[in-house]
Formats: structure tokens, C-alpha cells, sequence
């Protein structure tokens, strides 16, 4: 045996603890995680993983692709299929490397782009210091009204209109969709004016795209965007990855593809196809149940967390449309103690900036952020909603170590839902 064997075993026990733990063990709270199905494991580990296969279908730089050939066709189609989009590319390997050819597609150095504030909920791909910024743009929030959890319309069409005036920055794109994501956006009500202004309208579904599939969220393409980029695993029943969707023709589209490939893609991670493929086949199949009781999950789990105690944001709303919630927990002594105290009892979630936080309290915000998807996946009803709520109450009000208890209640929720029963190939 080598010196470096023991590595493996070593490797071999860390893999071993981390699928007991966080696949078995945790209640998995996290807004951007899920779980895939067996069939998509199986379907993952394929020698797809080995290959290359730069281009597209019928037109690749490589040899040896005529499998790929037949993947990534199924999951184009599929893709169009579901969110009911004329163009679909499934090749970004993230929302973020989306967001970066998509921005480049519609900007040049100097041009403005409106989006959601970091303190508004908007991912960094939307602002300064990522995608937008990146490549040269200047960046304009939405402005949001008092609670802070949504866009102010009106406020929002004289921002788009004195942006549009700004001749040296020349108004190119706006970018809809958040990471702290309540509620939909008003894409039908400002997509008219932004097209005014001569600006594309882009929409980031990373959070939702699993209940835009299931048509329990809005549907952004329909409403007016031209361009819904995202992530491919957080709703969603997809290995991590990403996508594009369009509404355009196919001689525009073709115009934009040299910004994916070679703009910011080589390679693009074949082994994702088959999985994505199963994933939009579970979508198509299963989509409606699941984002139908993901809904219901939130909106019943923040009921249930606030009656327990928790200042549960955005309770003039209903608190959610989404999958997640979000919770000030500045009385339990600020968002991380939260989230860490909670890890503490196996219940995994992250802490995040609310809409009054300074950015400077990014390290230490105030609030946490919940998502049910994954949990939902793994057959969570409302009533084990409620359970876990009282569990929150006793690890953080009363200060208990809630490990026990939250090893039984996951220990029922062992087996993925919204699946098709078939033999794992
Ligand atoms: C709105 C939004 N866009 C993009 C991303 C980036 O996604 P990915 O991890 O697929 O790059 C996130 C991540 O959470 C997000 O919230």
C-alpha cells in the first residue's frame, strides 16, 4: 500500500458522515438546498462525467459526443415543455455563470442596469460586486416600499423613467427575482416600461423555479420577461446547475449563444443532462403536488413559528407566497446565534441581512432565512411543520438541546417524494 492510501479511507469516512448526517439526520432548512430522487443519483454518475462535448448538438469541437447529441436535445425540449418558453439552454453550470453571460447578452461597459438592493433581497450576480458590476455597468436598485419585502410599483416607473433619461449610461436591462424571496415580483405591472425605455427585461427564478413549474408562483415569461435565468436545484428537482430560458426567436437566441459558449463556458458538465432530464420528467409529473405543499408548508410554518413566539416577518402579508420564511431574530440574540444554536439541535438553516440591516451587519444580521422545499421533498406535511415550530420554541426560547427530538421526527421523513417508482437503473 502507498503512503497517500490512507487518503481514500479517510475521504471514504468524511462522504459516509456527511450522507448520515445531512441526508439522514438534519431537518435541512437551507433556501437555496434539496435533495434529489434515486433515479437522479443513479442518472448522475454516468462516464458522461469524463467528457467533453464543447458546442451544441450537431456542431461540437470534440469528438465522441453522439450521446450527448441525444441527452441534451431531451432536456432543451423538456425545458421549453415546462415553463412553456420558445428557447431553453441547459448548458450554465450555475445561475451565477447564467447571470454573467445573460448580463454581457444585454449590456456593454457603462450601461445601467436596475435590480433588486442587496437589502432588498438581491443576489450579488444582480450587483456591483458580481455579474452586473463585473462587466462594467452601473447598478440601479428598485426601489422597495416601507416593509421592505416588495417592489414599490409606482416608485419603481419613475425610477425606470429617469434612468432611461441618463444618455451616457444607457438603460440596458432589468433584472428581477431575489434570493430572500417572499413574494412575486411585478413583472407584469413594469416589464411595459422598461421595453419603453428600450431596456430588457430579465427575470432570476433561482429560488422558485420549482413552484414557477408547478404554477404556484408567478409566471415570469408570460408577464413580460424576456430572459429567466436559473439555478436548477433549489425548488427545483435537478442536480446543481443552470439555465436559460427565452422568449425569442430562434435567429435572436442564436445571436446571444456565442455569450455562453465560449463566452463563459468550455466545458459545461455533461453528467448533468440525464439527471436534469429525470428531474424535468419528475417536474412535468410531479410539480403541481409538490409546489402546491410547499406553499402550504411555509405559509403554515410561519403561522406556526409566530404563534410560538418568533417575529416572523412580513405578517401584513400572510408572511409568505414563497418557500421561504424569514424570521428577526434579534430577541434570541441576532441571526447567527440563532442559526448556530440551531445546528446545535441538527436543524440547518442560514442567517441573513433583513430589509432594515445595514450591510455592514452582513456577518451578523439580524435575521434567519427559512426554506421548506427540501423538507417538503422528504414528505413534511403541515402538521410536522407544526411539530417543528414547538421544537424552534425549545431550542431557542427555552434554550434546550433539541437533538433527540429532531432525530425522531426526521427519522420518519427517510424517503424521497414526488418521484416516479421505478427501478434505480
Ligand atoms: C437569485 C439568485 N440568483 C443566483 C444565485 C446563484 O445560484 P448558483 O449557486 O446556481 O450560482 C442565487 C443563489 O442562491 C440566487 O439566490
Amino acid at each position: 500500500m502507498g503512503e497517500y492510501s490512507k487518503v481514500v479511507g479517510q475521504v471514504q469516512s468524511i462522504v459516509k458522515k456527511q450522507n448520515q448526517w445531512r441526508k439522514k439526520e438534519c431537518i435541512n432548512l437551507i433556501a437555496s438546498e434539496n435533495v434529489t430522487s434515486p433515479l437522479v443519483d443513479a442518472a448522475y454518475q454516468s462516464d458522461f462525467s469524463h467528457r467533453y462535448a464543447e458546442g451544441e448538438p450537431g456542431k461540437r469541437f470534440y469528438n465522441g459526443t453522439k450521446y450527448v447529441d441525444e441527452i441534451e436535445p431531451i432536456c432543451n425540449e423538456l425545458a421549453k415543455k415546462l415553463f412553456s418558453a420558445k428557447m431553453a439552454n441547459c448548458q450554465t453550470i450555475s445561475a451565477t455563470v447564467a447571470n454573467m453571460a445573460m448580463v454581457r447578452m444585454f449590456t456593454q461597459p457603462t450601461s445601467t442596469v436596475i435590480s433588486n438592493s442587496a437589502s432588498g433581497g438581491g443576489h450579488i450576480s444582480h450587483n456591483k460586486m458580481g455579474a452586473v458590476g463585473l462587466l462594467g455597468n452601473n447598478q440601479v436598485s428598485f426601489p422597495t416600499t416601507e416593509d421592505g419585502y416588495h417592489i414599490d410599483v409606482d416608485a419603481a416607473k419613475k425610477t425606470i423613467e429617469k434612468t432611461g433619461k441618463d444618455l451616457r449610461n444607457r438603460f440596458s436591462l432589468a433584472i428581477f427575482g431575489c434570493s430572500m424571496f417572499l413574494f412575486p415580483q411585478p413583472v407584469k405591472e413594469l416589464a411595459p416600461v422598461i421595453k419603453d425605455q428600450g431596456a430588457t427585461v430579465a427575470y432570476d427564478a433561482a429560488h422558485v423555479l420549482g413552484l414557477v413549474a408547478g404554477k404556484k408562483f408567478q409566471q415570469p415569461l408570460a408577464e413580460g420577461a424576456d430572459i429567466m435565468v436559473s439555478s436548477t436545484h433549489k425548488t427545483f428537482f435537478g442536480p446543481q446547475g443552470g439555465l436559460m430560458l427565452a422568449n425569442m426567436e430562434e435567429n435572436q437566441w442564436k445571436r446571444y449563444r456565442p455569450y455562453v459558449f465560449p463566452g463563459v463556458l468550455s466545458n459545461y458538465h455533461l453528467h448533468r443532462f440525464p439527471a436534469l432530464a429525470i428531474a424535468f420528467a419528475e417536474m412535468l409529473e410531479f410539480g403541481e403536488s409538490y409546489a402546491t405543499q410547499v406553499t402550504k408548508n411555509a405559509k403554515f410554518f410561519a403561522q406556526a413559528l409566530a404563534k410560538e413566539g418568533f417575529k416572523v416577518q412580513a405578517e401584513e402579508f400572510g408572511y409568505t407566497e414563497s418557500h421561504q420564511v424569514m424570521v428577526d431574530m434579534n430577541p434570541q440574540g441576532g441571526g447567527k446565534q440563532a442559526a448556530n444554536k440551531l445546528e446545535e439541535s441538527n436543524i440547518i438553516l442560514n442567517f441573513n441581512l433583513l430589509p432594515f440591516d445595514a450591510g455592514s451587519k452582513v456577518a451578523n444580521p439580524s435575521g434567519v432565512r427559512i426554506g421548506v422545499q427540501e423538507m417538503t421533498r422528504w414528505g413534511m406535511k403541515e402538521g410536522d411543520f407544526g411539530e417543528l415550530a414547538v421544537i424552534f420554541r425549545k431550542a431557542l426560547i427555552e434554550n434546550k438541546n433539541c437533538k433527540d427530538e429532531v432525530l425522531a421526527l426526521r427519522n420518519r421523513f427517510q424517503k424521497v417524494q414526488y418521484t416516479f417508482d421505478l427501478p434505480v437503473a
